[in-house]
């Protein structure tokens, strides 16, 4: 969590990065700081807060000049959110500057060791425990400001990207990763460059890029090519320089009033280019690299383990219904945190399967890397291209859903299930478990979702209308079934998230052991009944909330009459295969969560305590 963004060489730096800052907000956003560099002092402004917070504080505290520096939105971890405990962080000398994302776990045994030398701390931060371990190495081993990064790295345990300046030799910055992303964007000639936790800060300056690899480090002079070294034994790298694709229409609002609104409504493309160039319905072929170049793999798997955190586990958990019926492989799902510490049974001939948007997830991250220790084969499915997880699979695929900004995923979400849908449908076909007719048809309908996911978007304003009444209840329900019980786990998430009101979701058969209790006339249930896939017995379940007077807002298959006389809401959705219901399903549920939130007034792309890419355990 948390981003970091910096410039050095012949522009004004403030404006890059308060700029910057703004677009890695999604990151983390309890406090905010930077510090620039003018050729002579440093000037340091930071504070509790959003980065607007920051921008009126630079405005009172210090001049915008000079040509380096560097700037953090902070998601806390070691010390509440306070100015004080803002980034950057000072060594004792101030001589030396840092930003830091991750966690530095040994922080307490060097703090005291740095206390018993001498050093004495204003924050309650690691971060500045490790900027006085780096000067303090550089001080007692007389070494230059990399050494001195590269050897007090080696003594830390943890995860970090950083970005150290050195006041004493103020053209270049170091900068370190492991386990947290960094990326470098270089300028022409290496008169500039800049950094940043992904690179959006500077897309509009450069698209050379450098991403560092965990256990990384480099030295970034001006007037120079980087050079990047491995930290543990100070070997060169030879790095390569991407071409970035990204740009900078793709991380702006475009008019709509929240990023998570324009996301939402950028599904139908999102999906489409998901399936672009890979689903050829004319010739009856899905097309994916990285499943191709291992088809064997997949066939001889024996069972494929699906792991993920919070919106893309739900996407998992749609995989596990996907996978099982069309391809017949078993699946498991499972928490990337819960995962990686049970000392898992993972078989040779287990495919593990890792769902992250952000390619970055901390708990994700380290349960591939267990999986591949113990020689399973890893596939990626990830948004973020070239992010962690997906360099660390073995194959992998993109779900291509572009940007995602609002910290609440959707598009990410629907596009996952369309890239699990595609490689289903491949292994159900290839091993014989679907027959060439059924596949057609998936194909078919896979690629009309597009066009009923855009003419579901005209509920909007029906959803809004059953959003300002339910408002202010304190509690909701969601209920689904097959398919569509992970659809009702991640509609509650979303109103969890964003509008703070607490939800559930339940298998709509399990709400008699336990979740029956709470209904009364007050309570909210959103239940998703699409004519598919169990439906009598969902239409039971509705009897059964009515009867105890619950208000019930049904998700129901165009030209329902059942549900729509018991219910006191129906929203309708496109018809369609069962298996691709949650591409439809999810929709209202994810507008649902955000005219809640947007009516309650809540930060809705930047919820409290929330971050987009959770690069801590
Ligand atoms: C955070 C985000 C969620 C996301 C989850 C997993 O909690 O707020 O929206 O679903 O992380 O992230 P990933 O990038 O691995 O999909």
């Amino acid at each position: 969590m948390c981003g970091i963004t910096g410039y050095i060489g012949f522009r004004d730096a403030y404006p890059i990065i308060i700029n910057g800052l703004k677009r890695l907000e999604y990151r983390g956003y309890d406090s905010a700081g930077l510090i620039l560099y003018d050729g002579d002092t440093i000037k340091m402004s930071k504070t509790k807060g959003k980065v607007s917070d920051l921008e009126k504080q630079v405005e009172k505290e210090i001049s915008k000049g000079g040509n380096i520096g560097f700037g953090h939105t902070r998601w806390a971890t070691h010390g509440v959110p306070n100015d004080v405990n803002s980034h950057p962080h000072f060594s004792e000398s101030e001589n030396l500057a840092i930003v830091h994302n991750g966690i530095i776990e040994n922080y307490d045994t060097i703090k005291k060791e740095l206390i018993n030398r001498g050093y004495t701390f204003k924050s309650d931060t690691d971060t500045e425990v490790l900027i006085n371990l780096i000067e303090e190495v550089k001080k007692q081993e007389n070494v230059k400001l990399g050494k001195a990064v590269q050897i007090a790295l080696s003594e830390v345990v943890g995860a970090y990207a950083i970005t150290v300046f050195d006041k004493t030799k103020p053209n270049e910055f170091v900068v370190a990763r492991l386990g947290s992303p960094i990326a470098i964007g270089i300028g022409t000639n290496n008169k500039e460059f800049f950094i940043a936790s992904d690179a959006s800060p500077f897309i509009e300056y450069t698209k050379n890029c450098v991403y560092l690899e965990d256990g990384e480090m480099a030295i970034i002079k001006i007037g120079r090519a980087i050079r990047v070294r491995k930290i543990q034994d100070d070997s060169l790298v030879d790095y390569s320089v991407l071409q970035l694709k990204l740009n900078l229409e793709q991380i702006e609002k475009g008019g709509y009033d929240h990023f998570m609104l324009k996301e939402i409504y950028e599904q139908p493309k999102a999906i489409t280019d998901t399936f672009r160039g890979r689903m050829l319905v004319n010739k009856g072929l899905i097309r994916m690299a990285g499943v191709d170049d291992n088809i064997q793999k997949f066939l001889n798997a024996k069972r494929i383990i699906i792991v993920a955190c919070g919106t893309s586990w739900h996407a998992g958990l749609v995989a596990e219904y996907l996978f099982e019926d069309i391809a017949r492989i078993p699946v498991e799902v499972e928490y990337g945190s819960e995962f990686r510490y049970r000392n898992p049974i993972i078989n040779e001939d287990d495919i593990v399967i890792a769902i992250s948007q952000s390619g970055e997830t901390a708990d994700t991250l380290a349960a591939i890397k267990m999986a591949k220790s113990k020689d399973a084969f890893v596939f990626g499915v990830c948004n973020v291209v070239g992010s962690s997880i997906a360099r660390e699979a073995h194959a992998g695929a993109y779900t291509h859903a572009g940007p995602e900004i609002g910290v609440a995923s959707t598009k990410a979400f629907t596009t996952q299930i369309t890239l699990l849908s595609l490689i289903a449908l491949k292994l159900g076909l290839a091993n014989g478990n679907i027959s060439k007719t059924n596949y057609h048809t998936y194909l078919r309908e896979m690629e009309l979702i597009p066009k009923k996911v855009e003419s579901l978007l005209a509920i909007n304003d029906k959803v809004k209308y059953i959003a300002n009444i339910y408002k202010d209840a304190t509690n909701f329900l969601y209920l689904g079934r097959g398919f569509n019980f992970p659809v009702a786990l991640e509609g509650a998430l979303k109103l969890k998230e964003i509008s703070y009101i607490h939800a559930e979701g339940y298998p709509a058969a399990e709400m008699k052991h336990g979740p029956i209790a709470l209904i009364d006339e007050n309570m909210p249930i959103v239940v998703i009944a699409t004519r598919k896939g169990h439906y009598e017995k969902v239409v039971s379940n509705i009897q059964e909330i009515k009867a105890r007077n619950g208000k019930i807002i049904a998700i129901v298959t165009q030209g329902d009459t059942t549900v729509k006389e018991i219910a006191d809401h129906v929203i309708e959705v496109p018809e369609t295969i069962e298996a691709f219901t949650p591409l439809l399903t999810t929709i209202p549920l994810q507008l649902l969560s955000y005219h809640i939130a947007v009516m309650l007034d809540r930060n809705v792309d930047q919820p409290r305590n929330l971050a987009k890419a959770v690069t801590v355990e």
